[in-house]
This record gives structure tokens, C-alpha cells and sequence, in this order.
């Protein structure tokens, strides 16, 4: 595909077959993240671990549901909502507090995102994995994710292969938000 059509095919999913990543392509895939410009320290971690999948789900779940957000709290009560959409692969990208660490890290999202497309795999950029580091858990989990001290998780993506859709995406718009200074 050409980078156009990469970008043309690319859209969040929100449901995984049980199947893994092949382990070649999920380093392809990853490794594009640095690729990406960036100004400053990040830290991209590939989870394989169902364990810790799991939980970093069921946290950002509960997560959800306490954020006082509306939309939020109106996903998660969605029956049998899953913020990890039961996906195989979960990329966390993490950095330091202080910085650029949220661009940095959507800049490496995208290309993670983009690559994963181009070969196939379904992506959807996350913020909600970010809740489950919000509670008395934050320690224990920063420590299962051996990040550089004073990391901390500032977005995520799922990555697998795409399964039957359950969960629809909040409607895309289509704003005319380009204009041209000649
Ligand atoms: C900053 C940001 C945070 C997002 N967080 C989530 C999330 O936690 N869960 C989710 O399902 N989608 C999340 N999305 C995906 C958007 O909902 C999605 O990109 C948007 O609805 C457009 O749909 P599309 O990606 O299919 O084009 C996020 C997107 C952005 C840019």
C-alpha cells in the first residue's frame, strides 16, 4: 500500500480474534515508533503478557467508571465493555512527566499505528490504559513494566487481528478544518 492508502485504511478496532502477533512483524511494527520525530526521552513497552493485559483492563475499567467523565462512564457501562478490547498486543508509550512526553509519544503511536495497518493488524490508539496507574496499583504496575524511573504510561494501542466489530466508534467527523494562506 502507499502511504496514502495506509492512511486511507486506517481506522480504531475495537475487537480481536484470539490469535497472536507474529512476533517478526509485531518488531517491524514497533520499532517504527522511533522513528518518529520527537524532542526528548520515551519509552515504548510491547505487551504480550495476558496476565497484565488483563489487568491493566480491568483497572482502566474501573478507572472509567470512576473518572466523573460522561462519555466515559457511559463507554464503560456498555455491557461487556472492555477498554483493551481483548487484544492480543497492548503498546504502551511512556515518558517523563516534565516535556514533550505526549507528543513524542503520538508521534511514535502513529508510525506504530500505520505500520501495524500496512501489515494487516488492527490498531486503536488509547488513552484509557493510562487510568489504571491513577490508583493505589500505580507502583506495583510501574514496576511489571520495568519503565526508566519517572516514566510514566501516556498512551497506548492496541494491536491484533481485527474481529467481528461489537462496539461502534464515536462517528468520525469530517470537518473542513484545512485552509491555505497563499
Ligand atoms: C487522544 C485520543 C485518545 C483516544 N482514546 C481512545 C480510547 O481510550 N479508547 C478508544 O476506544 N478510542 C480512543 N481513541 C480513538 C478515537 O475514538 C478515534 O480515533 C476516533 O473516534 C476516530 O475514529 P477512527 O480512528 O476510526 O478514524 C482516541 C483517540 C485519540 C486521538
Amino acid at each position: 500500500m502507499s502511504v496514502f492508502e495506509v492512511i486511507e485504511n486506517r481506522k480504531s478496532v475495537r475487537s480481536y480474534l484470539d490469535e497472536e502477533v507474529n512476533e517478526e512483524e509485531l518488531k517491524k511494527i514497533v520499532e517504527t515508533g522511533k522513528k518518529a520525530p520527537q524532542a526528548g526521552e520515551f519509552q515504548i513497552t510491547v505487551i504480550q503478557n495476558k496476565n497484565l493485559i488483563a489487568k491493566i483492563n480491568d483497572l482502566a475499567l474501573t478507572g472509567m467508571k470512576n473518572s466523573g467523565n460522561d462519555f466515559l462512564v457511559e463507554r464503560a457501562s456498555i455491557e461487556g465493555y472492555q477498554p483493551l478490547y481483548n487484544a492480543p498486543v497492548l503498546v504502551l508509550l511512556s515518558a517523563p512527566e516534565e516535556g514533550h512526553g505526549d507528543i513524542n509519544t503520538a508521534l511514535a503511536s502513529e508510525n506504530i499505528i500505520l505500520a501495524a495497518t500496512e501489515l494487516g493488524y488492527g490498531t486503536v490508539y488509547l488513552v484509557t490504559p493510562t487510568l489504571a496507574f491513577l490508583g493505589e496499583e500505580r507502583e506495583g504496575l510501574l514496576k511489571e513494566l520495568n519503565l526508566p524511573n519517572g516514566f510514566i504510561p501516556v498512551n497506548g494501542i492496541a494491536i491484533g487481528k481485527e474481529g467481528v466489530e461489537t462496539i461502534q466508534s464515536p462517528p468520525a467527523e469530517d470537518i473542513d478544518n484545512i485552509n491555505y494562506v497563499k
